[in-house]
């Protein structure tokens, strides 16, 4: 089962935070929430109305992952912080066992 890590940036420069074990076929949100992440808000359940599931794809990921719907770059204006080329709603990034070690950081806030 695919492992997620969910960073925080501290007032340091360093990141660390919860490792969340997600199953295949489940989006980065749904395996945030259902281990309580903080930081994940997720208002509209994965439908792409919020961007309170917004993270940002660490470096070394930034090119492993599908590239975003038309529908998720519509959305990705609507986030509350920062949106950087990294941006991503963590709704849409479907889990496999090719995501496994995944590391994403958390924004630091989604409202
Ligand atoms: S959960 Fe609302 S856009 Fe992702």
């Amino acid at each position: 089962m695919p492992i997620v890590h969910f960073l925080k940036r501290w007032p340091d420069g360093s990141l660390s935070g919860d490792e969340v074990e997600g199953q295949s076929g489940q989006s980065v949100m749904q395996a945030a929430t259902a281990a309580g992440v903080d930081g994940i808000v997720a208002e509209c359940g994965g439908v792409l109305s919020c961007a309170t599931c917004h993270v940002y794809v660490t470096p070394q990921w930034a090119d492993r992952l599908p590239a975003p719907s038309d529908d998720e770059l519509a959305m990705l204006p609507f986030t509350a912080v920062e949106r950087r080329d990294t941006s991503r709603l963590s709704c849409q990034i479907i889990l496999d066992e090719s995501l496994d070690g995944l590391a994403l950081e958390l924004p630091e806030r989604q409202y």
